[in-house]
């Protein structure tokens, strides 16, 4: 496999309007985010995916952008972009733009244009269909923001396509003139010095409209290597296309070096286990170690010597890490450094959400009315209309709702969690007294500082960036471990998943493996022999002595 400078780097995500805000508004912006680049820097994080910070009208918190290439005035100018660009270079960081064009908002001038003619050049911009018989929508197609995907421009009389809001009409990549727009404004903003793009359900774009087929359209790969040859192929950046379809099959695709397509995808296959078929999200079904170990495991091996993963656990999408796959209670810090230390010894690069690192939570508001996710919002009422009752439909948002992930970061125990001096555009989670990162600082054995050595270890030990994924132990309910290996260099990475003290029994083959500690959350060890009294959420990785 040909080395990427990106194999080993980290990436932190930042959601700009809950990250640092400046100005007192109480909204995060982007001089917020510069005031933190040193935190940043002493995390050792390399790359930034910023979630978009360009102009909006924000019906879907800035995926719904009205203009590429201007900021959003709540977050700050062009001038302070570039400076933040600029700034972050200068610590070795750089920025992965939220790149998002399957779809704009309603206020771009390209849609504002398409609105006033059939025959406007911009109105093949987007995807337009004649009414059903009935005068309905022309299919049965739904928004995954609820209600049909299609509406109805009445100056015209046709519909337009919408998968998210219908504040965010679809873009049409039937049309070249679609392309040469995007490939431009990509082209400038890899001008101005960032690191790549994070691309926005990239999947989608080669939607085939009259089939219904939405994701992995026939022409998806042909689209994004011409996006490739036009615009980031030129240089060495670094392209991550979130795709919800994908299977380990489509990421040999999109990633594949020979492919000239992206660097790597960020797939949910690990998420969506623990949804329900029908309810989705909103229905979440308990956490399992074997499913998981499963899912994590098919993906490590598919990948092994072509393509390249994408490592998270958590987005701003998604809820809190620790809430899904640890314990948010008692054993919130072993469980966070555990989630730390199996995230990083993985084979791919790893994403840091913000807030992650200290190990933030889940959030309970008690009414709907603290919420501010367009799609919590709207599924609230559709699902009532549906039937379903509130407190039902609560208990979907608590586990599952975007905002859990979208609450301000926790920097102090301040009102506010310092992050903001003025009621912010969301409330913060009232844990933030306990859990800040001022508090993690001060405090040698933080879950902050084993993320920071993690972070360090992954430069340092090439083994946990190119060493192969074999997986040990494989039917154990509990634990789930594996080793790294790399010319003749073995790490064993061994993880209780529980709650739970275990004693468990090491196979024959196993027993005399002994050697260097890289990382635990609790006592280090450094061998195995017969039997090991598992800590709750015990986690090490073991350098093996040859
Ligand atoms: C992606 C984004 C999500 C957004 C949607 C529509 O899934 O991560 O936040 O709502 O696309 O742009
Ligand atoms: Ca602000």
């Amino acid at each position: 496999m040909e080395k990427k400078w990106w194999h080993n780097a980290v990436v932190y995500q930042i959601y700009p309007r809950s990250f640092m805000d400046s100005n007192g508004d109480g909204i995060g912006d982007i001089n917020g985010i510069i005031s933190k680049l040193d935190y940043l820097q002493q995390l050792g994080i390399n790359l930034i995916w910023l979630s978009p910070v360009y102009r909006s009208p924000m019906d879907d918190n800035g995926y719904d952008i009205s203009d590429y290439e201007d900021i959003a005035a709540e977050f700050g100018t062009m001038a302070q972009m570039e400076t933040l660009i600029a700034q972050a270079k200068q610590r070795d960081i750089h920025i992965l733009m939220d790149l998002v064009v399957n779809h704009t908002s309603d206020e771009h001038p390209w849609f504002i244009e398409a609105l006033k003619s059939k025959d406007n050049p911009y109105r093949d911009f987007y995807i337009w269909r004649k009414p059903a018989a009935d005068g309905g929508p022309p299919n049965d197609f739904r928004s995954y923001f609820g209600g049909s995907g299609w509406a109805l421009d009445e100056a015209s009389g046709e519909y337009y396509l919408h998968q998210f809001s219908k504040r965010q009409p679809d873009l049409n990549w039937d049309n070249p003139r679609v392309h040469d727009e995007v490939h431009a404004m990509m082209n400038r903003w890899l001008a101005k010095g960032i690191g790549g793009f994070r691309m926005d359900v990239i999947d989608l774009i080669g939607k085939e409209v009259d089939k219904q087929i939405m994701a992995n359209g026939k022409n998806l790969h042909l689209l994004i290597r011409q996006m490739n040859r036009a615009t980031f192929g030129k240089g060495d950046y670094v392209t991550v296309g979130e795709a919800w379809s994908a299977t380990p099959e489509d990421a040999l695709l999109y990633s594949g070096a020979e492919r000239e397509e992206l660097s790597m995808v960020f797939q949910f296959d690990h998420i969506k286990q623990f949804w329900d078929e029908h309810a989705g999200k909103w229905c979440s079904k308990p956490f399992e170690l074997a499913s998981f170990k499963a899912v994590i495991e098919k993906w490590q091996t598919a990948l092994a010597h072509q393509g390249w993963n994408s490592l998270f656990w958590s987005n701003h999408d998604l809820p809190r890490a620790v809430s899904k796959f640890g314990d948010e209670g008692a054993f919130r810090v072993p469980s966070a450094k555990m989630l730390a230390t199996a995230l990083h010894c993985l084979k791919g690069t790893p994403y840091i959400y913000q807030g992650e690192e200290i190990g933030m939570t889940n959030v309970r508001f008690e009414t709907i009315d603290d919420y501010r996710d367009i799609e919590s919002l709207n599924l609230y009422h559709v699902r009532l209309a549906e039937g379903v009752s509130h407190d039902e439909m609560m208990l979907g948002i608590h586990a599952n709702g975007r905002d859990n992930a979208r609450t301000p970061m926790h920097w102090d125990d301040s009102p506010n969690a310092g992050f903001t001096t003025v009621k912010p555009w969301i409330a913060v989670n009232p844990n933030y007294r306990e859990i800040n990162v001022a508090a993690a600082l001060a405090e040698p054995d933080s879950i902050l500082w084993h993320y920071q050595k993690m972070v360090a270890l992954r430069k340092q030990y090439p083994v946990l960036v190119y060493g192969d994924f074999q997986p040990v132990l494989r039917d154990h309910p509990q634990v789930f471990a594996w080793v790294r290996s790399l010319d003749g260099e073995r790490l064993l990475v061994l993880n209780n998943f529980t709650a739970e003290h275990l004693t468990l029994d090491i196979p024959p083959e196993m027993q005399n493996w002994h050697g260097e500690c890289l990382i635990s959350n609790y006592a280090p060890r450094d061998q195995l022999a017969v039997r090991l009294e598992l800590q709750p959420y015990e986690s090490f990785a073991l350098l093996i002595g040859r």
